[in-house]
C-alpha cells in the first residue's frame, strides 16, 4: 500500500503522521510546493519510526514523480481560513490549486482513490471529479466523519460517557448549514432525547455547525488539523483495510435523496472499492428541506466556479 498526502502544512503532515504511526502503509509520499517543508518533515517523521516501531517509509518531496502508482491519495492543500473568512472566500483560489494538484497526481496514480479534504469541501470533491474524471466511488470528501466526531465530542462532554458509545451522523454540505440529526443519535443505543433536555440538543447541534470557526478562533493564525487529519485517515484506513464502515462521506448524488449533480455529504458504505453503496434513509420533511438547503448552497458555489 502506498498513500500521498497532498499538501505538508498542519493538515497534510498530521495526516501522513497518523498513517505512518499506524502503519497504514508501506510508503506515505508527502508532496508541497513550498522547498525543503515536505522534505524535512517528512525525514523528521520517518526518523520517529523506530521509536514508533512503524516500517511506513515517509518521503518528502516537492514534485509528483515519487507519488507513482499510490493506491490513495489525500488532497490536503488549500489555504487555510483565518478569523473573519468564510469557507467560501477560499472557493476560487482553491478550486484552481486542487485542480492542479489532483491532476499531476492522477496522472501518476492512475488507479488511485482520492480523499479530498481542501475547502469549502464539498466544491473541491466535485472539482477533483471533474479534473479526474473518475468515478464517483473513487472521489471522496473527508467532512462528515470530522463534522459527526465533533458532534460525538460535545455529547460526551455533555454526559461525561465515553466518546465511543456515541453514535451519531451529520448530513449535508460541510458548512453552516450541515444537518446534525438529533433522531439518530445514540448513547450505547440510548435515543439522545432520553439522556438530555431538547434545548441541549439544541445548542450542541448549534456548536457543531460552528465546529470549524470555534477552532479557528482559538488558534487565529489557521484552522483545525487534529481532528481533520484523524477523520481522513479513518476513510483511508476503511478502504485499505475494506472494513465497509458506514460513513458519513461527501459523494457526488445521482438522484439519491432526492437531488443530482452535486456533492454533498451523506452516509456511505466504505470500503476496498472505496464508497460502495449510498445508505439513503427516511429522513421527516424538516431534515430533508435542511438537507436540500445545504445541498443547494453547495450547487451555488459550484456555480460560481464554472
Ligand atoms: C474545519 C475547517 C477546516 O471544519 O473546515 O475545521
Amino acid at each position: 500500500m502506498k498513500i500521498t498526502v497532498i499538501g505538508a502544512g498542519n493538515v497534510g503532515a498530521t495526516t501522513a503522521q497518523r498513517v505512518a504511526d499506524r502503519e497504514l502503509a508501506h510508503e506515505c509520499v508527502i508532496v508541497d510546493i513550498a522547498e525543503g517543508i515536505p522534505q524535512g518533515k517528512g525525514l523528521d517523521m520517518f526518523e520517529a519510526m523506530p521509536v514508533e516501531g512503524s516500517d511506513t517509509r515517509i518521503i518528502g518531496t516537492n514534485g509528483y514523480e515519487e507519488t507513482a502508482n499510490s493506491d490513495i491519495v489525500i488532497m490536503t492543500a488549500g489555504l487555510a481560513r483565518k478569523p473573519g473568512m468564510s469557507r467560501d472566500d477560499l472557493l476560487a483560489k482553491n478550486a484552481q490549486i486542487v485542480e492542479s494538484c489532483v491532476k499531476a497526481a492522477y496522472e501518476k496514480s492512475p488507479n488511485a482513490y482520492f480523499i479530498i479534504v481542501s475547502n469549502p469541501l464539498d466544491v473541491m470533491t466535485h472539482v477533483a471529479l471533474k479534473a479526474t474524471g473518475l468515478p464517483r466511488n473513487r472521489v471522496l470528501g473527508m467532512a462528515g466523519v470530522l463534522d459527526s466526531a465533533r458532534y460525538r465530542t460535545f455529547i460526551a462532554m455533555e454526559l461525561n460517557v465515553s466518546v465511543e458509545d456515541i453514535n451519531a451522523f451529520v448530513l449535508g454540505g460541510h458548512g453552516d448549514s450541515m444537518v446534525p440529526l438529533p433522531r439518530f443519535t445514540t448513547v450505547a443505543g440510548i435515543p439522545i432525547s432520553e439522556l438530555m433536555p431538547q434545548e441541549r440538543i439544541d445548542a450542541i447541534v448549534d456548536r457543531t455547525r460552528k465546529g470549524g470557526i470555534e477552532i479557528v478562533n482559538h488558534l487565529k493564525t489557521g484552522s483545525a488539523y487534529y481532528a481533520p487529519s484523524a477523520s481522513a485517515v479513518e476513510m483511508a484506513q476503511a478502504i485499505i483495510r475494506d472494513k465497509r464502515r458506514i460513513l458519513p462521506c461527501a459523494v457526488a448524488l445521482e438522484g439519491e435523496y432526492g437531488l443530482n449533480d452535486v456533492v454533498v455529504g451523506v452516509p456511505i458504505k466504505i470500503g476496498k472499492n472505496g464508497m460502495e453503496e449510498i445508505i439513503e434513509i427516511e429522513l421527516s420533511d424538516e431534515e430533508r428541506e435542511a438537507l436540500h438547503n445545504s445541498a443547494n448552497l453547495v450547487k451555488e458555489q459550484i456555480e460560481k466556479i464554472s
